[in-house]
């Protein structure tokens, strides 16, 4: 396989995986059955598309040339607004107010105040036919290669997966915050995301390059 950017060429083919997959497979997404009801998320396309424009996202691509892994990344200034998505996907909402809770918590502006500005990982997804044979390594490796030519000075991401977690952590990436699943409870004090084991916590990594 081969590991490129990925372009706007790419769009139908990145949400067909994305559709078949991570829409599927990431554990929060598989606890709220995203596509239980409907054939796709359109906020989440939106908030995977968005990416392609800041230039980082990655696809691996089978020798046939298919998409066999994705690594999105975004571009995150000290500087930007935040501004709240619109949510139309009830059940991308739930997922998105556990992220914005975990990037006030984890406040990685305030904690490092020579960062102005970082590489977000936000989606890592790779085919299941393909898992364990180091894709989601190749796609990380080639990340930090292109942040740190581009003279970035923190590459972080919210690892909702016990394994990217472990894969991120192998890597050199530091953990700096941990929310456990069973710890994240609605107005009710019920708990919100109970996904399968390995996965009991979400974790922000992140790695400083220099
Ligand atoms: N069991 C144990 N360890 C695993 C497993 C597994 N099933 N899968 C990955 N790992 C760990 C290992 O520590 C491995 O290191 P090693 O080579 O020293 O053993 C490391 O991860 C990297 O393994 P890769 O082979 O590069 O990972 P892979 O290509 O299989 O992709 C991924 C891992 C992306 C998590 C894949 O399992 C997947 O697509 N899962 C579903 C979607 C998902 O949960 N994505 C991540 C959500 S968080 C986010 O997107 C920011």
């Amino acid at each position: 396989y081969l590991i490129a950017p990925i372009t706007n060429d790419d769009i139908e083919s990145l949400l067909c995986f994305l559709r078949k997959f991570f829409f599927r497979d990431e554990p929060l997404n598989r606890c709220v059955g995203l596509l239980d009801e409907q054939p796709t998320s359109v906020d989440f396309d939106k908030y995977c598309v968005e990416t392609i424009p800041d230039g980082f996202s990655l696809k691996a691509v089978s020798p046939s040339g298919d998409i066999i892994g994705v690594c999105l990344n975004g571009v995150v200034n000290r500087s930007d607004d935040k501004e709240e998505m619109e949510c139309i996907d009830p059940k991308f909402r739930i997922t998105q107010d556990l992220i914005d809770k975990i990037d006030i918590e984890a406040d990685i502006f305030g904690r490092f105040p020579d960062v102005d500005k970082l590489i977000e990982i936000r989606v890592v997804s790779v085919d299941e036919a393909y898992r364990g044979q180091g894709i989601a390594k190749a796609l990380l490796d080639e990340t930090k290669r292109i942040a740190c030519e581009n003279g970035f000075q923190m590459i972080k991401t919210d690892a909702t997966s016990h394994f990217t977690a472990l894969a991120v952590s192998k890597l050199g990436y530091k953990c700096i915050y941990t929310l456990n699943y069973a710890d994240y409870k609605d107005e009710d004090g019920k708990v919100i995301f109970t996904p399968e084991a390995p996965h009991t916590c979400v974790k922000t990594l992140v790695y400083q390059l220099n």
